[in-house]
């Protein structure tokens, strides 16, 4: 029951793109230098999507406070928190005030929302009582409104992606997902993208296959893996080739050295590991091949899911923890 659950919300990925392009905004964000994104697991992961979607220089910033170079260039910054009372990017936004900064927020509510409304400023409040990470369609979409002058969309992408996902989430991408969670039963997925494309779309892979099927998962990317990762299939061999996994995120815009490198790294290390499989991204725009990809990790950690009976929507370990950490002394 739990994964039908999860499921009814990955088939909303479409309609929560088409909440966002119609929900009522503010004006754009100017970003005259460099924007930054502060937000953690399932929001966080909208900054780095949309850190490759844009035409301007971004860093996403997990983790509490704010990267030291802020106060000497401040940047143009945004806040994203789902639930609005994460503590880190609490944190985060606390210094950007400190600073005399006016960080743009998204936000199902919260401290964060009444913090953003409070100070007026310029934030999209999202439909609440979800999972953040099956919130992603109104956290990266309403994220991309905020600063529609500054990333690589037309007029008519938030649609064609959401009409892409739909297909896919709706059928057309169930055999692949299944075939795909076949390779991967009883193993550690290992996900790669290439840097300035999928690389995002493989830590969503990993996280969505972590907290959905609750599957210890790793990613890494694409040209960086061949100057380490590559190294490191011979010494425990043994245990890789029965119990290693490998899903490449794939993109017909790969330079052709990227496409050589795959196909070289498959060749040298595929048979350290127990299975190789490969996943091309679908679509025209790079809004629509990235969400074609994260729709396909979503069904595949649903897939996995279902293979265990787990129920993909508790995450009784992230919970405990926030609660255990209220309880230490600052
Ligand atoms: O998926 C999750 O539940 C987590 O990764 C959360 O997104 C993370 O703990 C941060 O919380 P929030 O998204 O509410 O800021």
């Amino acid at each position: 029951m739990a994964v039908e659950e999860m499921e009814q919300l990955v088939l909303g990925l479409g309609d929560q793109l088409r909440w966002a392009a119609d929900v009522e905004a503010p004006a754009p964000i100017e970003v005259p230098g460099g924007l930054l994104i502060v937000g953690m697991g399932g929001s966080g992961i909208s900054g780095d999507l949309v850190s490759v979607l844009a035409s301007v220089p971004v860093t996403v910033h997990k983790g509490y406070g704010l990267p030291a170079w802020v106060s000497n260039r401040p940047p143009a910054m945004i806040a994203l928190s789902y639930s609005g009372n994460t503590e880190e990017t609490l944190s985060a936004v606390e210094e950007a005030r400190d600073l005399g900064l006016t960080p743009g927020v998204v936000t199902a509510g919260g401290a964060l929302g009444e913090v953003a409304v409070g100070n007026g400023w310029p934030h999209i409040i999202v439909p609440g009582g979800l999972q953040p990470r099956a919130a992603l369609g109104y956290m990266m979409g309403s994220l991309l409104r905020l600063v529609e002058d500054s990333v690589d969309l037309k007029p008519g992408d938030f649609s064609a992606a959401a009409d892409l996902v739909d297909q896919l989430t709706g059928g057309l991408g169930r055999d692949l997902a299944a075939d795909l969670a076949a390779g991967l039963r009883d193993r550690i997925p290992v996900i790669y993208g290439t840097n300035g494309l999928t690389s995002p779309v493989a830590q969503r892979w990993k996280t969505q296959i972590n907290e959905n099927a609750k599957w210890p998962a790793w990613w890494n990317t694409m040209p960086e893996l061949d100057h380490n990762e590559i190294v490191s299939w011979t010494s425990l061999s043994t245990l890789t080739r029965r119990h290693v996994g490998i899903i490449a995120l794939r993109d017909d815009s790969e330079s052709s050295r990227v496409e050589a490198r795959y196909n070289l790294t498959a060749r040298l290390t595929g048979s350290d590991v127990a299975w190789v499989g490969e996943v091309w991204a679908q679509g025209v725009s790079r809004l629509e091949r990235i969400l074609s990809l994260c729709a396909m990790g979503d069904l595949v950690s649903l897939e996995l899911a279902r293979a265990g009976s787990i129920d993909p929507m508790a995450v009784p370990e992230i919970e405990t923890l926030k609660q255990l950490l209220a309880e230490e002394p600052l």
